[in-house]
């Protein structure tokens, strides 16, 4: 009955509160009147409005975010969009919380990790037990994924996908012009980089966020010290592993990477970067495979227009970053039942399959039929499960799955300052690496 949905939306925009109701009213009778079936009834009778804060607003991330907002839609609530750009999401929890300390929370936030936690523990989040008891959560998720969507034992977050961080992008027609072989190891990584920057390309296209830089450095942490040695480092913040000669051969390598990417990086979107490597203008890339929402925007096919490699090194490790919506307290019935129907979607497989074949990323139930999926995810999928079993999992530092926004944030301060300072001491900066993390977890 797609004409009662968009004359209700229609009238959900009226002004008038009292003419919405008795629209409102009018249109229950009506639906009432029209649908003998419970499919007819049910969207109206749970109609309400759910508002969403994201920072999906790429090309190819927006592509996915509408896939969510037209489940939204097709339950017949009002979806209202709250996307704040900027990659990495720095940008959105700043206004987030603006509007959480002004009373006035969305329905649903994009929210990851550990953060989670912080957000529990002001007293702001919604229970989903019950959806997730209905939806047998507790059985359908890794338990890893299930425990970080909840807060003291219950459900205030849904998970939508699973990105993974070490990958390396590379553009192969650029490679064969150069003369470069794509590289498993840092070693090649060097030699590929060179040979690309001696036929004149961007050896590494990157933008200059403090959170692009981090994407690097953990590559480069996972590369060098292995999953063991990244946990010690992002998850237990461990002052000998931190300050090591392992970490500082990481700034070493970090310091040399810088000599590959372009003059013009300062201010650039991740996604830009990446269409320098859709168009051919350079080589590489190292991101997460959100970047993967690009290739699929451009209709670039992976495994001939562009490959995926595990980043060097690291090729049995699966760096994760985990997508969340958490859910805020509410106060109107019908817009908790509209919370509570996105939050049911998400995990439903038809989502499941059609956002993340738009996303990038694979799904978060790892029951899915990965068969429409492409190379780079079917990858993915199979090496998350075996990263999962081999205890080779780690959670992305620089996505917020593995610290607190503090400490992530003096990570931050000192890889970005390190960076860009050309004159920047390796040994130095282990050191303050330790002494800002540890000033920041107090
Ligand atoms: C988010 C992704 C997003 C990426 C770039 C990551 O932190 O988890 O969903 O696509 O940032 O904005």
């Amino acid at each position: 009955m797609p004409w009662i949905d968009s004359d209700y939306r229609k009238r959900r925009l009226a002004p008038n509160n009292k003419n919405r109701s008795s629209s409102m009213n009018a249109l229950r009778r009506l639906s009432v009147a029209v649908c003998l079936s419970s499919f007819c009834l049910s969207p109206l009778a749970h109609a309400g409005e759910v508002e969403v804060l994201h920072w999906w607003t790429s090309p190819g991330e927006a592509r996915a975010a509408e896939t969510l907002k037209k489940l939204v839609q097709a339950k017949g609530h009002t979806w209202k969009d709250f996307a704040v750009a900027g990659g990495g999401g720095e940008a959105a929890m700043t206004v987030l919380k603006t509007r959480a300390v002004s009373g006035n929370p969305p329905a649903a936030a994009q929210i990851k990790g550990p953060d989670i936690q912080e957000w529990g523990q002001l007293g702001l989040l919604a229970d989903l037990n019950q959806v997730a008891a209905e939806g047998k959560w507790d059985q359908l998720l890794p338990p890893q994924v299930a425990q970080v969507m909840k807060y003291q034992g219950d459900y205030v977050a849904v998970p939508v996908n699973v990105h993974r961080v070490n990958w390396l992008y590379i553009n192969p027609d650029v490679f064969k012009k150069a003369g470069a072989t794509p590289p498993t190891t840092l070693d090649e990584f060097f030699a590929a980089a060179d040979k690309l920057k001696a036929a004149g390309f961007v050896a590494l296209a990157h933008g200059s966020q403090p959170w692009q830089d981090g994407t690097l450095f953990e590559n480069l942490v996972l590369s060098k010290m292995g999953p063991e040695g990244y946990r010690k480092a992002f998850v237990e913040q461990d002052k000998a592993t931190l300050t090591g000669p392992q970490m500082v051969e990481v700034f070493t390598a970090l310091k040399k990477l810088r000599g590959y990417i372009d003059a013009d990086a300062a201010g650039r979107e991740w996604n830009v970067a990446t269409s320098m490597v859709i168009n051919g203008k350079a080589g590489m890339q190292i991101m997460g495979d959100w970047a993967k929402s690009e290739f699929t925007a451009a209709s670039k096919v992976a495994g001939k227009d562009y490959q995926c490699l595990p980043f060097p090194g690291t090729q049995k490790d699966f760096d994760y970053n985990i997508d969340s919506l958490v859910m805020f307290k509410l106060s109107n019935a019908e817009n908790r039942k509209a919370q509570e129907d996105l939050a049911r979607a998400v995990l439903d497989p038809a989502f499941q399959k059609d956002f993340n074949l738009a996303k990038g990323s694979i799904p978060v139930r790892l029951d899915a039929d990965m068969a429409p999926f492409d190379a780079c995810a079917q990858q993915s999928m199979k090496d998350f499960k075996a990263a999962s079993a081999a205890g080779t999992l780690v959670p992305s530092m620089a996505h917020s799955m593995a610290a607190s926004s503090y400490v992530q944030g003096a990570i931050f301060d000192v890889v970005t300052n390190f960076f860009n300072d050309a004159s920047a001491d390796p040994q130095k900066a282990a050191q303050q690496l330790y002494a800002a993390i540890e000033a920041a977890a107090q």
